[in-house]
């Protein structure tokens, strides 16, 4: 599978709607010491942040986090960083990430603090990482020139996010209207409260202007309902079927009603129209996961 542009076969023998099996328990991989930061924080800088991070938000984060597992073949980086000693993990959510990378919890550290803000760490890091923080970042290029600043040559810096966005290879997208109407919307009211959530592929050219080298951009196809042929993406598509059932209430709501003044009503419209297009498996929809790393130069 991994990224490349190739078309992904659709299953066209059975166009019903398939639910997701249980979700397993993720794998975890090597072993450094982990300082993570941010790890509360919406009750830290209340108001800054809009989107939702509640207990269901959470599970949600940790369903994520086993999709990325799935795409990277359990895997929890691209970048080939090797036996990094001192490592911090952006924007944490449940740690889960930070978790498995430190390997035992000794190994790591959480600290609560705005990722915008100046840091002042005594030393500098191995290897930077940040995952799922579209929609965080106010000043994308200050936060970059931060992660920069404070690795250790060649230390690595590395983002990895899905694209808020729906499309196919085959046209079908352009049936799924609901969705395309709440991505719309998405990007208007992200855009309005100053986080952006259309802005990922720029990122590779902002990680280059901070000074990194070596700059890598890969780019995944996710499903987003299990209409494929090839069965890692069908089970693909189960999970992140349920992953966008999840996560598209509560981002709306979050959105919409804050920013957008939408009433209740007009956000549940949407929302059916978007759960009928997302298990109407004649709708061929994927979305693209973007794993960009770079290195400070020696
Ligand atoms: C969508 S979650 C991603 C969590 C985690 N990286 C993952 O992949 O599972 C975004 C996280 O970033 C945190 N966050 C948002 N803005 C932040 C900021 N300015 N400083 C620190 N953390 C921030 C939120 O509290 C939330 O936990």
């Amino acid at each position: 599978m991994a990224y490349s542009s190739a078309t992904i076969e659709p299953d066209l023998s059975d166009i019903d709607s398939v639910y997701p099996d249980s979700v397993n328990d993720a794998n975890c991989t090597t072993s450094i010491t982990s300082s993570a930061l941010n790890y509360q924080y919406h009750s830290y800088h209340e108001g800054e942040y809009l989107l939702p991070n509640d207990e269901q938000e959470q599970d949600r984060l940790d369903l994520s986090h086993h999709i990325y597992l799935m795409l990277l073949k359990g895997e929890l980086h691209r970048a080939p960083v090797e036996n990094p000693g001192r490592v911090l993990d952006l924007g944490t959510g449940t740690g889960i990430w930070a978790i498995d990378f430190a390997e035992v919890p000794p190994n790591c550290k959480f600290e609560v603090d705005d990722f915008e803000q100046p840091w002042n760490y005594n030393a500098p890091f191995d290897y930077i990482h940040g995952r799922e923080l579209e929609g965080a970042i106010r000043d994308h290029k200050q936060l970059f020139q931060q992660a920069f600043d404070n690795l250790k040559p060649n230390g690595w810096f590395e983002m990895a996010t899905f694209e808020v966005n729906t499309m196919s290879d085959d046209g079908t997208h352009l049936k799924s209207t609901y969705l395309l109407n709440s991505v719309k919307n998405i990007y208007a009211s992200a855009r309005s409260f100053g986080k952006a959530m259309h802005s990922v592929p720029s990122w590779s050219d902002w990680i280059k202007k901070a000074g990194f080298v070596n700059v890598r951009e890969e780019i995944y196809k996710l499903p987003q309902s299990p209409w494929s042929k090839d069965p890692e993406f069908l089970e693909l598509g189960k999970y992140h079927q349920l992953n966008m059932l999840e996560a598209m209430p509560s981002y709306t709501y979050a959105l919409f009603t804050r920013v957008l003044r939408w009433e209740r009503v007009e956000i549940e419209a949407l929302l059916a129209g978007v759960r009928r297009e997302l298990r109407d498996l004649s709708n061929h929809l994927y979305t693209r996961v973007y794993m960009i790393y770079g290195q400070r130069p020696p």
